[in-house]
Order: structure tokens, then C-alpha cells, then sequence
């Protein structure tokens, strides 16, 4: 009902009777009713729909919907005072006695309307938080963007169970928030279609390890060196061993690589390119001594421009989640699970090879090529070709344009520079010392590509 319609005296008496009225007969107040009760309907009916959370479905639910209640909410008594405000002084309005029945009449709605919104509100915010700390929202609500990431982390057996918040979001209210403002900027560029595909490494962007790994893990704690058996296939099928023995160590001792870096009074600090593969300036200060290493023709000057920052676990374990895989790697893997058939002869070249052409359809096509190749074994080759197009389409994501290689995975030095980006590189010290570079620093070599290692007959492993 239009303002002009009713009399002042009308107003005063409908308001009276029914306090409703006195928020909704200005249309910023309606605007509020109508947005709180449209979204509360809204909310309960999707509730009731259960639905997974995941993808815009998700974020209409536990955002949007959230966010017109608390607007609408607002919306409301600032009609009223807007309405207020504009109204002539003299005119009667809504205007009454505090000690009168309908103030009394007045005070109970809104008490109970107030319980009924803080009860809402509440589960709202509890939802909306929830569902934004959990792994759907960080996983699927932007689909594509996030697909590679989601997809590689599901596929990492250790940290599959592990929220996207525990390494990407340090703990407490503050840094909830600071995450949700970077959500809401990101958000914008999804809309927009303006971000960076591939999404860069958030190399100083990570919260602080010690607050997201530490939570879990600790480098103080001596780890025992470690055997790794590294099973590889060549190119026509025979499978050979590598064993290493790692020498982890730890911080309390200062032993082994985690002691190396990150043992007591240790701080290595690195400029590095925004891609973390180069470092033109490392400083290691141990027990209060510092030794600097520059790569050839750089100096302190030079260093303008660059990320500069403490070591961290990252620069190591830059794949704790999200390891995407090598075609030569994921194949080894595949033949020795026995999901790529070993009785295909020279699978493991032609395979890989495969791997690296880039398909539209790689169930479909992959499955032609190999049905070709080997006509007289279709079984197999099928088998074989669902397990590429398994392992192509967990690794290869055109439409964020990331390929073989896109992440590489630090650990190592094999597959990436890695260690060798400091070991073993160019960098060197005032004095000519370089940073060390000999095998058995980090590993005992116990056997290199052996077709059965006698190592392990030794330890009885049939690994
Ligand atoms: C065990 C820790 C951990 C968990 C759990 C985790 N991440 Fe990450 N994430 C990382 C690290 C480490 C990096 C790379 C940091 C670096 O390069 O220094 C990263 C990088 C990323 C990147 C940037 C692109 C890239 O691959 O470098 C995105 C996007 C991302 N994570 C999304 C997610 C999402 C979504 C989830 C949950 C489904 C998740 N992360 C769970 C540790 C984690
Ligand atoms: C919520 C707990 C949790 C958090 C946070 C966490 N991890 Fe883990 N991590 C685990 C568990 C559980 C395992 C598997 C059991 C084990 O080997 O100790 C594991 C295993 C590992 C391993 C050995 C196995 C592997 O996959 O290589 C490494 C290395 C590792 N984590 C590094 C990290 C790093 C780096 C971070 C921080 C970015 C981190 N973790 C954060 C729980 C966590
Ligand atoms: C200089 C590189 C480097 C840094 C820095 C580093 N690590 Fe490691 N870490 C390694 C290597 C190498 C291994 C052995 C991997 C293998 O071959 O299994 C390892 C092993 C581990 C393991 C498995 C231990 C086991 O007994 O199996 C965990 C867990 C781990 N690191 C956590 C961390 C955390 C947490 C941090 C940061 C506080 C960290 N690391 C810093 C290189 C590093
Ligand atoms: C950002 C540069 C950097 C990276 C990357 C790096 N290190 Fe180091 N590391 C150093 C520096 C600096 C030292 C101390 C100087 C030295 O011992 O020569 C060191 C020392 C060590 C030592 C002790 C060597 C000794 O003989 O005392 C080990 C072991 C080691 N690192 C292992 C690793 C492993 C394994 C990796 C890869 C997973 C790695 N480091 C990656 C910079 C790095
Ligand atoms: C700074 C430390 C460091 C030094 C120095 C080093 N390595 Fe390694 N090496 C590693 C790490 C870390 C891995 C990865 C282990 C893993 O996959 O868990 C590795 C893996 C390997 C592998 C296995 C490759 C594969 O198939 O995955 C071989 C072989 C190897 N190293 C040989 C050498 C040789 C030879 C030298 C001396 C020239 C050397 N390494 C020096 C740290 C080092």
C-alpha cells in the first residue's frame, strides 16, 4: 500500500494493530522482508534438496543466500529510520507512547523476531563458514580453475584427508578473514575471466609453515634414514631397481637434510625468480656465522626485483598435495600395478610416447592408437589405453593450460633441477666454495638401475 493512499491516522492505527506494519510500510523496509523471507525459503528448500555443497550450487546456498538475509536484515530498521527522517514532525505516523499496549505489543515482536533471525543468522554464518573452510567450496566452486589442483590432490595418498585450509589458511579468525578477502578479489577475476592460467606457484603466498605443516609434522623429531626403492621400466619392458638410502635426519640434531636446513641457529635465505627456478643469491648463517653464495655476475645489487625469503619446508616439498605426474613416471607406476600389461611388447616407449601428443578425446583416441598397434592383443590394449587416458586426463588440463612439467616437483634432482638449483650449481661463495654437491651427502647409493639389487634380497624386501 502506497504511502499517499492512507491517511496518516490509517497508518497510525494499522501500525498499532499490527506491528509488521510499522517495517514495511516504506519500500526500503519491503525490500529488506522481501529479500529475508526469500532467502530463508530459498535456503530451506535447497536443504531439503540435499545437495552436495559442490560447484555454484554450493556457493548460492552457503554465500549468496547468507548474504541477501543479512542485507535484507539491515535493510529493514534503515527504512524505518530513513522513513522516520523524511516524515514532517507533525505528522502522527507511527508515533505512540512507550507505556502504551502497542509499544508492548511492539517490543514482543521484535523481541521474537529477533530470537527467530539470531537463530538463522547463526546457523547461516555456521554454514557459510563451515562450507567455505572445506574442501568442496576450495575444490570445485570455481570447477575449471581448480579442477588440476583438486584433481592432483585427491590423487596424493598422504595429504588426500588434509583440508585445503590446513596448508593453504594459518589457524584463527584473522586469517579466515584475510583468506576470504583474497576469495572475494579471486572470485572477481573468475567473473571476469581475468586470471592467470596456469594459476603461478603461490611461492610467497603461503602462510607460515610452521603454523600449517608444524600443525602436523616436526622436523625436530630424528627421522631414521629412509630406504627408497625406485622401480623403472625401460624402453622395451625390463624393470630395474635404484635403492637409495635417504639421510633425513632432523632439526634437533642438525644431522641429515632436514638438519642441514632447518637445525637450530640454521637460516638459509634465497632471492629467488618468481618461478623459484633459479636463485642468483642463497646465505646460510649457522651458529651465527654467514656464508654467501652469489651465482656468476651477480652481486647485492642485482638482486632488485626478486622474491627474497627464508627456506622454508616448500622449497623442498613443493608437492605435499597436488603431485602431478611425468608420462615416463606415471607409466612405471602403471606397469608395475599391473594396469598397463607388461605383455605388450615395447609398451613402456610407445606409451610414453602417447602420453605426450595432446588429444580431445583420449579415451578414444588413445584406444585407436594402441588397438592399431597391437591387433593381435585388443584386450590388452584396451586395458592399457583407459589407464593412459586415466593418467592423461588427471595430468594434462588445456583449458588451464597445464601440461607435463607445468609443476615440477622439487624433491629430487632427476626430475626437475631441484636440490641442484643450490647443489651442485653455479653459485659460489666469496672464496670460490660452492654449496655441497656429493652424492653421499643425501643419499647412500645402494644400487643404481639393477635388475634385482642385492640389497634387498639382503633386507628380505621383494619390494
Ligand atoms: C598438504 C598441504 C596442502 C593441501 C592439503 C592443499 N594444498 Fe594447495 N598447495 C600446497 C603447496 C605446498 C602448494 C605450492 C606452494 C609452492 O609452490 O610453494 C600449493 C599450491 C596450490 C595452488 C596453486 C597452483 C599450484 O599447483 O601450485 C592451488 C590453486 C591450490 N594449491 C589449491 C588447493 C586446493 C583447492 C586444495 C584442497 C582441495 C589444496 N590446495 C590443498 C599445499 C597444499
Ligand atoms: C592435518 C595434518 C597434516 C598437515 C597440515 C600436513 N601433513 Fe604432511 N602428512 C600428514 C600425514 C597423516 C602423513 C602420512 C603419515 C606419515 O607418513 O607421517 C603425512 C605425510 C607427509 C610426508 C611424507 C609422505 C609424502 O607424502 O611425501 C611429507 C613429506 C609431508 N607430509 C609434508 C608436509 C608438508 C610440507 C606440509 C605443509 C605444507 C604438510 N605435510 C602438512 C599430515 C599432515
Ligand atoms: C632441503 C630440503 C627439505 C626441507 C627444507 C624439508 N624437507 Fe622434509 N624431506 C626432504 C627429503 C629429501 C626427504 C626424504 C624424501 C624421500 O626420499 O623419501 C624428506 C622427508 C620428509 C618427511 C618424511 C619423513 C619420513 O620419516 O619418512 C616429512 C614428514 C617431511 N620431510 C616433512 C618436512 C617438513 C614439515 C619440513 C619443514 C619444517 C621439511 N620436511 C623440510 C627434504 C626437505
Ligand atoms: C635454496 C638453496 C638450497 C636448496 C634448494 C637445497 N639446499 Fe641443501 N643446502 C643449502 C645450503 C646453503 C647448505 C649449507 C652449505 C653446505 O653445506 O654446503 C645446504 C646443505 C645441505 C646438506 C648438508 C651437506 C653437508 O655436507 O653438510 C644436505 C644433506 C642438503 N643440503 C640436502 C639438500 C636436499 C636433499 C635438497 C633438495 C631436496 C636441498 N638440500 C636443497 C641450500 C639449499
Ligand atoms: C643435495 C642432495 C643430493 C645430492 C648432492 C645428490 N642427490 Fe641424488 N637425490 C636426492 C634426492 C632428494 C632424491 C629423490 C629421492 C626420492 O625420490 O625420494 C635423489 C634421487 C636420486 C636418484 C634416483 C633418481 C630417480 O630415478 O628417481 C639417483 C639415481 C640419484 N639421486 C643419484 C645421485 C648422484 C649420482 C649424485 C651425485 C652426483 C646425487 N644423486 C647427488 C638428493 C641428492
Amino acid at each position: 500500500m502506497p504511502n499517499q493512499a492512507n491517511g496518516p491516522e490509517q497508518r497510525g492505527l494499522a501500525s498499532r494493530i499490527l506491528p509488521i506494519l510499522l517495517f514495511s510500510d516504506n519500500w526500503l523496509s519491503r525490500i529488506g522482508i522481501v529479500l529475508v523471507t526469500s532467502a530463508t525459503v530459498f535456503w530451506l528448500w535447497m536443504l531439503g534438496q540435499g545437495g552436495s555443497g559442490a560447484g555454484y550450487a554450493g556457493i548460492l546456498q552457503f554465500v549468496l543466500l547468507p548474504v541477501a538475509f543479512f542485507i535484507g536484515l539491515a535493510l529493514i530498521p534503515a527504512g524505518v529510520a530513513l522513513d522516520r527522517r523524511q516524515r514532517p514532525q507533525d505528522a502522527p505516523g507511527v508515533a505512540f507512547s512507550w507505556k502504551s499496549e502497542a509499544a508492548k505489543k511492539l517490543l514482543l515482536f521484535v523481541g521474537s523476531v529477533t530470537v527467530i533471525n539470531v537463530i538463522l543468522g547463526g546457523t547461516f554464518s555456521y554454514q557459510a563458514v563451515h562450507y567455505m573452510e572445506g574442501n568442496e567450496f576450495c575444490g570445485t566452486a570455481c570447477h575449471s580453475v581448480m579442477s588440476p589442483e583438486f584433481t592432483a590432490y585427491k590423487d596424493t595418498a598422504t595429504h588426500s584427508h588434509v583440508e585445503c585450509v590446513a596448508c593453504h589458511v594459518g589457524p584463527g579468525a584473522a586469517n579466515f578473514v584475510q583468506a576470504k578477502l583474497n576469495g572475494t578479489r579471486q572470485l572477481l577475476m573468475i567473473t571476469t575471466g581475468k586470471y592467470a592460467r596456469p594459476i603461478p606457484e603461490p611461492i610467497d603466498r603461503m602462510h607460515d609453515t610452521k603454523e600449517t605443516c608444524g600443525a602436523c609434522h616436526s622436523t625436530g623429531v630424528e627421522s631414521p634414514d629412509k630406504l627408497r626403492v625406485l622401480s623403472k621400466f625401460s624402453d622395451d619392458n625390463q624393470l630395474t631397481k635404484t635403492v637409495l638410502m635417504m639421510k633425513i635426519g632432523g632439526a634437533k640434531s642438525g644431522k641429515g637434510i632436514h638438519g642441514a636446513h632447518m637445525g637450530g641457529g640454521v637460516n638459509i635465505r634465497y632471492a629467488s625468480t618468481a618461478d623459484r627456478a633459479s636463485f642468483p643469491w642463497v646465505s646460510r648463517t649457522k651458529a651465527g656465522v654467514t656464508d654467501e653464495y652469489f651465482a656468476p655476475g651477480k652481486n647485492k645489487d642485482s638482486l632488485a626485483g626478486l622474491v627474497l625469503k627464508d627456506m622454508s619446508c616448500l622449497d623442498c616439498h613443493n608437492r605435499p598435495s597436488h603431485r602431478f605426474e611425468l608420462p615416463d613416471r606415471a607409466v612405471d607406476q602403471a606397469m608395475l600395478d599391473g594396469s598397463i600389461p607388461t605383455s605388450l611388447v615395447s609398451i613402456k616407449k610407445n606409451a610414453v610416447d602417447l602420453l605426450k601428443k595432446e588429444y580431445s578425446q583420449p579415451e578414444q583416441e588413445i584406444t585407436s592408437a594402441l588397438q592399431n598397434q597391437y591387433a593381435q592383443q585388443k584386450t590388452e590394449a584396451a586395458a592399457a589405453a583407459k589407464t593412459l587416458a586415466a593418467i592423461y586426463t588427471r595430468n594434462v588440463f588445456p583449458q588451464m593450460k597445464i601440461t607435463w612439467g607445468t609443476y615440477p616437483n622439487h624433491l629430487g634432482h632427476t626430475d626437475s633441477p631441484g636440490c641442484f638449483r643450490c647443489h651442485g650449481s653455479d653459485l659460489a661463495g666469496a672464496n670460490g666454495k660452492q654449496i655441497a654437491q656429493d652424492c653421499g651427502s643425501c643419499h647412500q647409493m645402494l644400487a643404481v638401475d639393477e635388475a634385482s639389487p642385492k640389497i634387498l634380497e639382503d633386507l628380505g624386501t621383494g619390494q
